[in-house]
This record gives structure tokens, C-alpha cells and sequence, in this order.
């Protein structure tokens, strides 16, 4: 097994730390446009090897595409990360850009894989991938369910005093503050409905401060988050490298599902062998599809400024 991970910043590093401490790959090229920066930071987790007792062979590379040759799956990070005060949706002109010729240069050396985009505002960079990868719908899947689902486990949980492994609990949507949608209704703890144990008020703060998490941390660190983001990402290209066909909350084209076409949205999906091989149709109550329909209708706004760039 290959994996490549494009942008060795902090999210695309933290990524391939935990698929190498998983020995999810024999091979993991992490690529980076500034000159040197991913040979160091492989070396770097190479030399975590002979301590954290992984046999996976990372290899960094500046900007040398021909490396990432027969890659299964390709994780893509590249482009700004946001600063504090800024929305995912403000990165978009730069952004773009960037995740296009990313997605050029790998599908000439990687024509047939799986592509998981990261970058922001993730909804549309999804979608452009879709549109200009010509690659099947399937094989190209958009990180930030996963993470905002765990996000969604934590504040739960820190309201419950339980361990959030112990939760259940699905964010659909888009990937954005105003956007996401955290299911509460359909949360439980080891299968009893959290909102048995949780005032409305609780309820509220979980689900305000689960939309607004990635928000917080930038605040706070001045940068966006790594850990989650990268922990989530390897989520998925466990479950697609392993093929455990686990349920995650994944950004995928929908084609009439959720009642929307023509966009991608987080839902939850099957992820396997073959990338995202179905999804899950959760039946929404009137509110949380009016709710996932005013997400789409933002998320289309913003794939419309594609055309404008
Ligand atoms: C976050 O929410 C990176 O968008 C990502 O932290």
C-alpha cells in the first residue's frame, strides 16, 4: 500500500504521523512546495520509528510528483490554513487555485486513486476536484465529517462525564461554522438518546460549540487545528486502506440524495476498498432537512464563486 500526503504543514504531518504509527502503509510520500520542508519533517517521524516500533518508509519530497507514483490514496492538505477571525469560505480565491493543480499533477502520476481533500473551505474544494479530476464520484471524498463528529463526541461528552468513545453522535452538512449540523437528536451514549441526560440549554452549547470548534482552536492557537484534523483524515484512510467499510460522516457528490443534487455535503457513507461505496440515508426530521437544505444553499453560493476565479 502507497499514500501520499500532499502539505507538509502541520495538518498533512500530524495525518501522516498517525498512518505511519498505524502501519496503515508499506510506503507514505509527503510532498511539500517549499523546498526541504517535507524531506525534514519525514526524517523527523522516521526517526520516531525505531521508538513507536512502525516499519512504514516515509519519504519527503519538494514539489516532485513523479515520487507519488501508484499511490492508493492521496491526501490533500495543500493551501492557506486560516487565521484567526477568518472563515473557512475566505480562502477560497487562493485555495482554488491550488488544489487544482495539486489534483493535475497527481492524477498524472496516480490516475486511478483516491483523493481525500482537507484544504478549506472543504465543501467546494471538494467539489472542484470532483469537477476537475474527472475521476469517478466515489474516489474523491471530503475530510471534515469525521473531525466534526469527534468535535461533536467531545463537547458531549465533557457535558456527560463519559469517555467520548463511548458516544455516538454525527455531524452532517457542510464544513463550515454557520454550515455544519450537528445531529443531537440521533446522539447517544452506548445507544440511550443523549438529550434523556442533557438540559435544552446543554443541548444548545453542544451543538453551538461544536459548530464553532475549529473557530475556537484558531482563536486560541492562532493558527487552525492539527491533531483532530489529522487524526480524522487517517480515520478514513484506515477505513479505505483496510477496507473496514466503517460509517463516517464524509463530504461526497450528491445525485439527488439528501434531496440535493449537483454539490457535495457531508452525509454519512460507507468508506471501503472502492473510496465512499455508499451512502446512508439518515431520515431527517422536517427541521434538520430544512436546516441541511440552508447549508446546501450557502455551500452553492460558495461553489459559484469557482466560476468567477
Ligand atoms: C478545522 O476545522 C482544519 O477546517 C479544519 O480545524
Amino acid at each position: 500500500m502507497k499514500v501520499t500526503v500532499v502539505g507538509a504543514g502541520a495538518v498533512g504531518a500530524t495525518c501522516a504521523d498517525n498512518i505511519a504509527r498505524k502501519e496503515l502503509a508499506e510506503e507514505l510520500v509527503l510532498l511539500d512546495i517549499r523546498e526541504g520542508f517535507a524531506e525534514g519533517k519525514a526524517i523527523d517521524m522516521m526517526q520516531t520509528a525505531a521508538l513507536l516500533e512502525f516499519d512504514t518508509k516515509i519519504k519527503g519530497v519538494t514539489n516532485d510528483y513523479a515520487a507519488t507514483a501508484g499511490s492508493e490514496v492521496v491526501v490533500v492538505t495543500s493551501g492557506l490554513p486560516r487565521k484567526p477571525g477568518m472563515t473557512r469560505e475566505e480562502l477560497i480565491g487562493v485555495n482554488a487555485g491550488i488544489v487544482k493543480s495539486v489534483t493535475e499533477n497527481i492524477l498524472k502520476h496516480s490516475p486511478n486513486t483516491i483523493i481525500i481533500v482537507v484544504s478549506n473551505p472543504m465543501d467546494t474544494m471538494n467539489y472542484l476536484t470532483l469537477k476537475s479530476s474527472g475521476l469517478p464520484k466515489n474516489r474523491v471524498i471530503g475530510m471534515g465529517g469525521a473531525l466534526d463528529s469527534a468535535r461533536f463526541k467531545y463537547y458531549l461528552s465533557l457535558e456527560l462525564g463519559c469517555s467520548p468513545a463511548d458516544l455516538n453522535a454525527v455531524v452532517i452538512g457542510g464544513h463550515g461554522d454557520t454550515t455544519m449540523i450537528p445531529l443531537i437528536n440521533h446522539a447517544t451514549w452506548n445507544s440511550i438518546p443523549v438529550t434523556q441526560f442533557l438540559s435544552k440549554e446543554q443541548q444548545d452549547k453542544v451543538v453551538a460549540d461544536t459548530m464553532v470548534g475549529g473557530a475556537t482552536l484558531t482563536k486560541l492557537i492562532g493558527t487552525s487545528a492539527w491533531y483532530a484534523p489529522g487524526a480524522g483524515t487517517a480515520f478514513m484512510v484506515e477505513s479505505i486502506l483496510r477496507d473496514q467499510k466503517k460509517l463516517i460522516s464524509c463530504g461526497v457528490a450528491l445525485e439527488g440524495e439528501y434531496g440535493q443534487t449537483d454539490i457535495s455535503l457531508v452525509v454519512p457513507v460507507i468508506l471501503g476498498k472502492n473510496g465512499w461505496e455508499k451512502i446512508i440515508d439518515f431520515k431527517l426530521t422536517e427541521a434538520e432537512q430544512a436546516a441541511f437544505n440552508k447549508s446546501a444553499d450557502a455551500v452553492r453560493n460558495m461553489n459559484d464563486v469557482l466560476k468567477t476565479l
